[in-house]
């Protein structure tokens, strides 16, 4: 499926996003990952890890990590919101899929491994949604077994359906392509 790609930004439609999904999920099936766990980031990863589990039927555990404030710029580093907390016992030994709608500059993404590396699971893989084609500031540790990335889009910004205040407009642009007055 097309992305509307206006005025440098792409606008992704709800159902955009769900068939993103689908292919992503077809390609973690058939590399023969099978989590226990999907732990999704939150807040951009909840939608995408919530449809994921249409496709792959295992529960959703989350965590909140903020790094962009309200104007768009990066914070100092990742911030956390909420975390696993009593839940962390249930991450040993266990094969977890990291959930996230975009890796941009993977620090948010490098961060939250490495949290949860440190709570000794058998094994853990990353799925974004979309990576942005751009150099990374942060780094996917050695310990991470499998990427997968729904679809890899140049270095432009995403506006997701779930960030719409008008949903109606949102779909519309996203669907003709052209910016809707
Ligand atoms: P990464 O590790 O996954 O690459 O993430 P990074 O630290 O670079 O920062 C991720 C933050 O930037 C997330 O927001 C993410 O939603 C947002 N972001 C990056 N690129 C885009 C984009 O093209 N479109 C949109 N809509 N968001 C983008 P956050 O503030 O950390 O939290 P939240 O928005 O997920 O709640
Ligand atoms: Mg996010």
């Amino acid at each position: 499926m097309a992305h509307a790609d206006i005025e440098g930004k792409y606008f992704l439609s709800y159902e955009h996003i769900h068939l993103s999904v689908r292919a992503l999920a077809e390609k973690i099936i058939a590399s023969g990952f099978d989590p226990d766990l999907i732990v999704a980031i939150g807040t951009g990863g909840f939608i995408p890890a919530r449809i994921l589990k249409t496709f792959i039927t295992k529960p959703i555990l989350t965590v909140g990590i903020s790094y962009y404030g309200p104007d768009r710029k990066p914070t100092e580093t990742p911030r956390t919101i909420q975390w696993i907390d009593e839940v962390e016992k249930k991450l040993s030994g266990k094969r977890i899929l990291l959930v996230d709608e975009v890796d941009d500059s993977r620090v948010t993404l490098e961060y939250c491994l490495r949290e949860l590396l440190h709570h000794s699971p058998a094994e853990i893989a990353v799925a974004v949604l979309h990576n942005k084609k751009k150099e990374k500031k942060g780094r996917i540790p050695p310990e991470v077994s499998r990427y997968f990335a729904g679809e890899e889009l140049d270095d432009k910004w995403i506006c997701y359906p779930w960030d719409a205040l008008d949903i109606t407009t949102h779909e519309k642009t996203a669907r003709s392509g052209i910016i809707q007055s």
